[in-house]
């Protein structure tokens, strides 16, 4: 006669069919004009079924949009997008911004470029390799980048994303009530002379004139950030342009930040997008993370953006 006990496992079927699918946080939306596969269970999704080359028809623009608010990154691919079907397409999600430092793209002045040459040995923007979010330091930082590949390595140089809304969900309540209230300065105003100071080797390709004024590029935000709509809440505070939380020292704000920095590295909370000739990118730039990585050689790798104007963080 047999002791093992048998386990009745239809609780666990049941209640796995009950839940649904969770992901990027939230259940599984459901999608009919377009085609829609998450990339990873944190967030990202492959679009299909879309052509940007056109102004989209309105049920298929609204499940684009509704893609993006859930899985944060978009992508969609063979892309033969014109400068001026890149804008078209990028306003569908706002206003188009100029950014004072990113070098603009073949005298477009609302759009900038991202370039490593063959010949460049590494990264010429080494501090962007940490997760960061594209200029904080603005009054309304960007809502969201829309980015297109013209020349990609064939191995590598891929673009890594990290959930913010996640990390901040994980914390302990402590400190998720410690972050509520901190507000964080964040600087843009001396990235030019230290440029100046570099080797010219290892100088970034900032742009060189702009009509950006002194009280723009440094700005007081929230460590935590609320969606305009929804509510939920994410954390915001990384290394980019970050000078030290309010009312607390540099050696203090660091310390936590080098914690808080730290959290975004978890795989549990990323996804890649591997890129190819006319991949274009949809990134949330309030709510999602993002770093390129540099781990290929003797390749170029030559993308082209748009940024769009966010909400001033809440
Ligand atoms: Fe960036």
């Amino acid at each position: 006669m047999s002791n093992e006990k048998t386990i009745d496992i239809s609780n666990f079927v049941s209640t796995a069919a009950d839940q649904g699918t969770v992901v990027a946080g939230l259940p599984l939306p459901s999608f009919s004009h377009i085609g829609v596969e998450p990339i990873s269970g944190a967030c990202g999704c492959i679009i299909t079924g879309a052509d940007l080359t056109r102004p989209l028809e309105p049920a298929v623009l609204g499940e684009v949009m509704k893609a993006f608010e859930h899985f944060l990154v978009i992508v969609f691919r063979d892309q033969a997008l014109s400068p001026e079907q890149h804008k078209a397409f990028s306003r569908c999600f706002g206003e188009l911004t100029e950014l004072p430092q990113a070098p603009t793209y073949d005298g477009h002045l609302d759009m900038q470029e991202v370039r490593r040459e063959a010949y460049e040995e590494k990264n010429v923007v080494p501090s962007f390799e940490h997760f960061h979010t594209d200029s904080p330091f603005l009054p309304r930082p960007p809502l969201c980048v829309v980015m297109r590949a013209l020349a990609v390595p064939r191995f590598g140089g891929d673009t890594a994303f990290s959930n913010a809304y996640l990390v901040y969900e994980d914390l302990s309540a402590g400190m998720q009530k410690l972050l509520d209230g901190l507000q964080v300065v964040y600087s843009g105003k001396d990235i030019w002379a230290k440029n100046a100071k570099l080797d010219k080797d290892k100088r970034l390709r900032l742009r060189e004139e702009h009509s950006f004024t002194e009280a723009e590029l440094e700005n007081i935000h929230p460590a935590v950030r609320r969606h305009p709509v929804t509510g939920r809440k994410a954390l915001y505070a990384t290394t980019a342009y970050f000078k030290r939380f309010v009312d607390w020292s540099e050696e203090e704000s660091r310390a936590l930040l080098g914690y808080l920095q730290g959290l975004a590295q978890r795989a549990e909370y990323q996804c890649r997008v591997r890129w190819q000739p006319d991949t274009v990118l949809v990134w949330d730039n309030r709510f999602l993370l993002h770093r390129g990585v540099h781990d290929f050689k003797n390749e170029r790798r030559h993308l082209v953006r748009t940024t769009i104007i966010g909400e001033r963080p809440i």
